[in-house]
């Protein structure tokens, strides 16, 4: 008789990479999702630096970076008193278990993923090994906590599917140490993704069909948690449209890429859904629309760039989170490594 798989204690994870401005995408996809999650749950929120590696980084542009994204996450909101704020190198856990998980994974799922290919682009000879191999430590970030709801954009649904994967493997593997030694039928829990609400994928302001991103070239493409209110009226003002009027319903947004995604990005700054921002606008010109949409989005960014100023000016301060949020986050994380190395069969 198999034995019963155990409940996980409910825990969020997620992580950030530290390479360049936080934009949009980065904010309604993720952020505002992890203040949400806090509220109900406990969460480990992490600056992913080993992640950023996988493409060449500068040094002191990096250390740079990986206090801005620690900064934006207490400036959006998050307790890192109550919860964990950490940065990935300062806890080895995470590439110990990726190790282990690299001799779980198969070559061929993760010759399946998309984002390295997209990443890797043409010259795929010359990409990082990191770069292909970046998936299974993700998949370790997240199991190394037993996590069980990771909140993200809708761009990071194959690396979850792939760490479900992961977990699975594992606990099929190792199912008879994992039951011995009083884990019950699994020692990993199968992570479920949180892809919510009406901004899952924020598209470029310049093409409805492109992703939100870092690295397009055109600033205009995007709204930086950064920008200035000037920034934003005139970024919002540029944003590609069609020709008709608003349509009155969601229906009405089949087809049209960037209307919908205009109007995607106000319900979520809203906190409401697309059909109720359609109620109030349908009918109506674009101008008016996006008149609403710059005030609505100054409204809500400008209190976060103003608190990642003050906390610029403060490396100290964020330096001393980051270390106290390792600490915490490396108890728990040493705690599970034991674990898989005793199912493993090392010797300790
Ligand atoms: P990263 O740093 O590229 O992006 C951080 C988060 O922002 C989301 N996101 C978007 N959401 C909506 N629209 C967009 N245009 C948009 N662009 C980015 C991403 O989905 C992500 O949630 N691999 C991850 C980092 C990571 C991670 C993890 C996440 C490493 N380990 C473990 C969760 C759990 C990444 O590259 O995110």
């Amino acid at each position: 008789m198999s034995a019963p798989a155990p409940a996980f204690k409910p825990l969020v994870f997620s992580g950030v990479q530290p390479t360049g401005n936080l934009h949009l995408g980065n904010y309604l996809g993720a952020l505002v999702k992890f203040v949400d999650m806090q509220k109900t749950h406990d969460c480990v929120y992490c600056v992913v630096d080993l992640h950023a590696i996988t493409v060449a980084q500068e040094p002191r542009e990096l250390t740079a970076n990986i206090r801005e994204i620690a900064a934006a996450f207490i400036a959006s909101g998050i307790d890192a008193k109550k919860h964990i704020v950490f940065n990935q190198s300062q806890v080895a856990e995470h590439a110990e278990l990726a190790w282990v998980f690299n001799c779980v994974a198969r070559l061929g799922w993760l010759n399946r993923m998309t984002q390295f290919k997209e990443k890797a682009g043409k010259d795929r000879e010359n990409a990082s090994i990191g770069l292909y191999d970046y998936p299974v430590l993700m998949a370790s970030d997240i199991l190394v906590y037993r996590a069980t709801h990771v909140p993200v954009g809708d761009d990071q649904k194959q690396h979850l599917e792939l760490t479900r994967d992961i977990a699975q493997k594992f606990n099929n593997d190792y199912a008879a140490p994992i039951a011995a030694a009083g884990h019950g039928a699994a020692f990993f829990p199968l992570p479920e993704p949180i892809i919510q609400g009406p901004a899952t994928r924020v598209m470029s302001l310049r093409d409805g069909g492109k992703k939100m991103s870092k690295s397009e070239p055109s600033d205009y493409s995007r709204i930086n948690l950064t920008d200035d209110a000037d920034a934003i009226a005139q970024k919002i003002r540029k944003a590609k449209t069609d020709p008709e009027p608003l349509p009155g319903d969601v229906e009405g947004l089949k087809g049209r890429p960037e209307a919908d995604n205009l109007v995607g990005i106000f319900a979520a700054l809203a906190g409401t859904d697309k059909a109720t921002v359609l109620r109030d606008f349908g009918g109506q010109t674009f101008s008016p629309f996006k008149t609403a949409l710059a005030d609505l989005m100054v409204t809500k960014l400008s209190p976060i760039a103003a608190e990642m100023r003050r906390l610029r000016a403060d490396p100290a301060f964020i330096d001393g989170v980051l270390r106290d949020g390792s600490d915490r986050a490396r108890a728990i994380a040493a705690a599970n490594m034991k674990a898989v190395k005793d199912i493993v069969g090392f010797v300790r």
